[in-house]
């Protein structure tokens, strides 16, 4: 595959043909158009990655062109070409979604610079896209398991990064799966033949840590009787995976930055500075930004250490994702407990889904371990499951204030979507609950007809997810 191919858009004939010269010295295949009219066809034709598009034209303004490519679908990149002093209606077409600007009269290699990092561009929104759509229809990354869309970014990110050598941070509450990740992205990188050394910074005390960090000699302190090869030097051609991070006393950070920066270090009390090869991901459940306003850790390491951030959703972001856990528990400790628990009520599965889940992920797991070991029966009802969660609502359903998880990294529409979305499962849920899941009346109740009701549950995949029989 080539590369994308590129239009000019310019009712100038002279312009269209210095741009196109240049462009195609350097392999780009280009098309051109003189007008707007012609500028949409050709669009629709050719489907180019990048359009250059002069703002004054006679027939069409520039910017309703613009307006109108960026209705599309999958619309190109365009670089607006402006005359010199029009700096205010380069910054309104940016406003409308243009990829850049360029003001005539420009250097070839102005035009150069521009066109390769617009193909970059459209070389990473591919690549983002590719994974996507393979991810399209996944429920599980390895052993993480999940559909709903906030988990899939973070599929995603671990497929990005897991080719990479940079390092990784991964921030998310407790429980909510950033050993998980760790592993993941360790199996899925080149370095997965390699050692997996796992760290926790909180569990080893703060006089420990070097020592087990990056070794020591033989009488370098007291009780030290024998030489001991540190974590840096075990994960030598592997991935060091620093847990809990975020624990670790000030002055051990200043070497951890080092050995991570350089990648080398000494053994307490040795003389001879080693050399490794060591991917380090970290993990912290920790504010860090807070910690490094109190002094507690250090801004250049923070640094060093989240060159990517993969931040894990906690489970109330994605309940969706909650009945597929729930089964996969249920069969993981039935096998473990020697029980036959087939699956779960109707109000504990409503119980579960519209529960909180501080402890996220582990909460999930543990709650439910405990009921199939104390529980008889193939299906676990609402008095099997723990009081810390079944008498956090006294008696279903309730009516829960409800707070919008928006990502405002994503472009408004589908940011948008995603919430509209949420809002109508959660509505039409516990309307449901509230009518113990009688579709007429609920419909009655939201005022709606009962075909499109049933249309909604459909698409939202309501039964699925209550477990609401038809
Ligand atoms: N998406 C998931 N799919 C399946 N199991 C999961 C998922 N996320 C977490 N778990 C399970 O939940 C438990 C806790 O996960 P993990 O240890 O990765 O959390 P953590 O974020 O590292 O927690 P902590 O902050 O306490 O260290 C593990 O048993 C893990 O297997
Ligand atoms: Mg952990």
């Amino acid at each position: 595959m080539g590369f994308p191919s590129i239009l000019i858009v310019d009712d100038e004939k002279g312009a269209r043909f210095g741009m196109k010269m240049a462009l195609e010295n350097e392999g780009y295949t280009v098309y051109e158009a003189a007008s707007g009219p012609e500028a949409l066809d050709a669009i629709d034709a050719e489907c180019p990655g990048l359009v250059f598009l002069d703002i004054n034209m006679p027939d069409m303004n520039g910017l309703e062109v613009l307006g109108r490519v960026r209705e599309a679908e999958d619309p190109p990149l365009v670089v607006i070409v402006t005359a010199h002093g029009s700096e205010k209606i380069a910054v309104e077409a940016m406003k409308k979604g243009a990829y850049d600007y360029v003001a005539k009269p420009f250097e070839i290699d102005e035009l150069r610079l521009i066109a390769k990092n617009a193909m970059e561009n459209l070389a990473l929104r591919d690549e983002n896209k590719r994974l996507r759509s393979q991810l399209e229809n996944l429920d599980s990354m390895g052993e993480i398991l999940g559909q709903t869309e906030a988990i899939k970014d973070v599929f995603v990110k671990i497929g990005k990064v897991a080719a990479t050598d940079v390092t990784v941070l991964i921030l998310g509450e407790s429980g909510s799966g950033k050993d998980l990740v760790a592993r993941e992205v360790h199996k899925r990188s080149k370095r997965s033949r390699g050692p997996l050394v796992v760290m926790n910074c909180s569990a080893v005390p703060d006089t420990l840590i070097e020592s087990e960090l990056f070794g020591h000699e033989k009488g370098a302190f007291t009780g030290a009787t024998s030489r001991r090869v540190g974590k840096f030097e075990q994960a030598d051609g592997g991935t060091l995976f620093l847990d809990e991070v975020g624990d670790m006393s000030v002055s051990t950070q200043a070497k951890l930055l080092r050995a991570v920066e350089d990648q080398r270090f000494e053994r307490l009390g040795g003389v001879e500075t080693l050399h490794v090869d060591v991917r380090v991901l970290s993990a912290t459940n920790k504010d860090l930004q807070n910690e490094i306003k109190e002094g507690t850790f250090r801004e250049d390491l923070y640094y060093r250490l989240k060159v990517v951030e993969i931040t894990l959703p906690p489970l109330r972001q994605r309940r969706d994702d909650i009945p597929m856990l729930v089964h996969h528990f249920l069969g993981l400790f039935s096998k473990k407990h020697g029980k036959d628990v087939k699956g779960v009520s109707k109000d504990v599965m409503q119980l579960v889904m519209s529960y909180d889940w501080p402890g996220n992920v582990r909460q999930l797991a543990n709650v439910l371990e405990s009921a199939i070991v104390l529980a008889g029966d193939s299906i676990l009802t609402l008095e099997d499951i723990p009081g810390e969660v079944s008498g956090s609502t006294e008696g279903l359903p309730v009516r829960s204030a409800s707070k919008l998880d928006i990502d405002f990294d994503l472009p408004f529409k589908e940011a948008k979507k995603r919430a509209v979305e949420a809002f109508e499962r959660e509505f039409i849920t516990q309307s449901l609950g509230e009518h113990d899941g009688n579709v007429t009346r609920t419909a009655s109740a939201l005022g709606m007809h009962r075909q499109a009701l049933q249309q909604k549950i459909r698409e939202l995949r309501l039964r699925e997810r209550t477990g609401l029989q038809d």
